[in-house]
């Protein structure tokens, strides 16, 4: 069975104490995850230390990082190395997010070698791709998306994309408060899946988790996770509310 995935993506928002706190009110729900289903919370870097011991004793509750470096060691002043995030027992960092291509200038070449460093530190990619408002209206998100994959995807060998995570993040639909329809959300989800599969095979794209990220809340997860190819989300603001959060917990199918 495909994983199905609850992924919490703090970005730059909460204090130490604040983030702790989040943390607890989730964890005191005990949520029952059945061994497909995960949480992770991608938290920021000064926090990946305290949140991992907390949440290690949790079944299916990882924590995991926004970014990683593209290079592996050296003189690079304020980065961090995938090797980093292994040697504290981090499984699983946030690649490519809209917010880092848009803002810091992530190519889809320096992207791919992100994902390499993961590999190469046994981290499980969470790799974001989806387009922006201007080429949804004219029509060419499914070939932006495809090549986006192409891109910095499309070197990796079998065994290592069969343990990938993608998340569809239309970036029209990120903070805006404004959700792709279900029927947006499945009809890119199938495709992406079908551009996987003509790369790497029906049975390999079917066990890839993809997840849907803009504007996921409480009250709408259930219905988008329903779809199909929709393994879960990746979530921003209604992750930094505890309520909110374990309702899209509880909503995974
Ligand atoms: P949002 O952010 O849930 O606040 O729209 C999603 C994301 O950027 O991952």
């Amino acid at each position: 069975m495909r994983k199905q995935i609850a992924a919490a993506n703090w970005k730059m928002n909460l204090t130490y104490q604040q983030g702790e706190k989040l943390l607890d009110e989730i964890l005191e729900e005990k949520i029952e995850l059945a061994p497909h289903q995960q949480a992770i919370f991608a938290v920021p870097f000064p926090y990946l230390i305290m949140a991992n011991s907390e949440v290690a004793e949790e079944n299916n509750y990882f924590i995991a990082a926004q970014n990683c470096s593209d290079k592996k060691s050296g003189a690079y002043t304020g980065e961090v190395s995938a090797e980093m995030l292994q040697s504290i027992g981090i499984k699983y960092c946030i690649i490519g997010h809209s917010e880092r291509r848009e803002y810091y200038f992530e190519t889809t070449k320096t992207l791919a070698e992100k994902v390499n460093v993961c590999f190469e530190n046994n981290i499980t990619p969470i790799f974001c791709c989806g387009e922006q408002l201007r080429i949804r209206e004219e029509n060419n998100q499914a070939i932006y998306v495809q090549q986006q994959l192409e891109e910095s995807l499309f070197h990796l060998s079998t065994e290592q994309i069969q343990t990938i995570i993608i998340a569809y993040e239309p970036i029209w639909a990120i903070g805006t408060g404004r959700t792709a329809t279900t029927e947006q959300a499945q009809e890119m989800h199938l495709h992406l899946r079908s551009v996987l599969a003509t790369k790497y095979g029906q049975e390999i794209a079917d066990e890839i988790p993809i997840l849907y990220g803009g504007s996921v809340k409480g009250n709408n997860a259930a219905e988008l996770f329903n779809c199909t190819d929709v393994d879960g989300g990746l979530v921003g603001g209604a992750s930094l509310v505890a309520k909110d959060f374990v309702q899209i917990i509880k909503s995974l199918k």
